[in-house]
């Protein structure tokens, strides 16, 4: 089995930040979200990857590497266009073959791992009336935000809607799906929908309407699509849940930690308080400064005079006399400063290599 992971896409909904970089590789926890997918597909057993990339190739590139350092073999199928799901397997079949494949968007973040949810379809696979797909399920209180199934009485799909105003169900689609290579004949089937996208519900659908056996499974854990603000943010306070903490960078007397923390080496923690769940990246300072529950501050950061809470603050950034940023997103090399600290919250997304003075 094969792995086709879709790390290509406009992140429209996640500007400034994806104006210069790709909205995979925004940490959670301090790890890139794709990072998580690409564990999750290793852990599965499944080490051949494929991932489409668009604008953001050369970064994606850049981190991923050939795949190595996660124990894959990664090949890169560039994207002229965010053209929709269906249409990233319509440019992947040179790499997938006749193979059975996991699709996964890039952006999305399980609890779950994959393993039973492949195993399942490998064993199903197996069985007289083999299914030709497999989608993943969960309950959702806002079914009309997401791709919709209607089952049958054995569990299999009988209906796909996109983001239907009277939903059938709350069964919405999660981004994993299993596919064999008949997925390759309903994508080129299918027609461009009305925002001009191939989308992969078409196509799922397309192979119901010719008979063909979609099997569904029910995710129980959570699921992240990190596209937006808020998700990532939640995304990083589940993982920060998760920490062992670890602390191999230095903390003056002067400094108390408190809870689940992780820091790395070469920081340095003084005069401050860090109230976990909060991760401090390799080579940060933080000096004289409150770092709250569900931080994650990235690597070579400079905080100082400054309260922090339930923010992913990015690599080689400097936060200064803020007193008090919370529910932000601050990227990569920027600088968010205030001369004179005022007791006044700030909220913030700001994109990478920004200045942000306030007065
Ligand atoms: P989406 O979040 O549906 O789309 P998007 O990345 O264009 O985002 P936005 O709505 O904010 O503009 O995409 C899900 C995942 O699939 C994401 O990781 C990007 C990727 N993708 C591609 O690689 N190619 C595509 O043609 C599309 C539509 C998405």
């Amino acid at each position: 089995m094969k792995a086709l992971v879709l790390a290509g896409g406009a992140g429209t909904r996640l500007r400034p930040i994806t104006h210069t970089s790709a909205k995979q590789l925004v940490p959670v926890a301090n790890k890139p979200i794709l990072y998580y997918g690409l564990e999750a597909m290793v852990d599965a057993g499944i080490t051949e990857i494929g991932i489409i990339v668009g604008d953001t190739r050369v970064e994606v590139e850049a981190a991923i590497g050939n795949g190595a350092a996660f124990g894959a073999s990664v090949s890169y199928i560039p994207q002229t266009a965010p053209l929709g799901l269906a249409h990233c397997v319509l440019i992947a079949d040179e790499f997938l073959g006749d193979d059975d494949f996991v699709m996964y968007l890039g952006d999305n973040l399980l609890e779950q791992d994959l393993r039973s949810f492949v195993d399942a379809f490998e064993r199903a696979r197996s069985s007289p009336q083999p299914p030709n797909a497999q989608i993943l399920l969960k309950r959702v209180a806002d079914p009309h935000r997401f791709g919709v199934a209607t089952l049958d009485d054995d569990g299999h799909a009988v209906q796909l809607v996109e983001k239907p105003e009277v939903p059938p169900s709350d069964l919405a689609l999660v981004g994993v799906y299993l596919f064999d290579r008949t997925i390759h004949d309903a994508v080129r089937a299918i027609r461009p929908s009305a925002r001009g996208e191939l989308e992969i519900t078409d196509a799922i659908q397309w192979l119901i309407s010719n008979g063909y056996r979609v099997r569904t499974e029910l995710l129980t854990g959570w699921w992240i699509d990190t596209g937006k603000l808020t998700p990532l943010l939640e995304a990083n306070r589940l993982l920060l849940d998760k920490l062992e903490p670890r602390i191999d960078g230095d903390v003056d007397a002067d400094s108390v930690i408190d809870g689940k923390v992780v820091i790395e080496q070469g920081a340095e923690i003084r005069g401050s308080t860090i109230r976990g769940p909060v991760a401090i990246g390799a080579d940060t300072v933080v000096v004289d400064s409150f770092v709250g529950p569900y931080s994650a501050i990235g690597a070579n950061c400079h905080v100082e005079g400054s309260e922090i809470e339930h923010s992913v603050v990015m690599n080689d950034s400097i936060v200064t006399g803020i007193a008090r940023l919370e529910d932000s997103l601050i990227g990569r090399e920027a600088v968010v400063s205030r001369s004179r600290r005022r007791p006044r919250a700030l909220r913030l997304m700001v994109g990478d290599h920004c200045q942000v003075d306030v007065e």
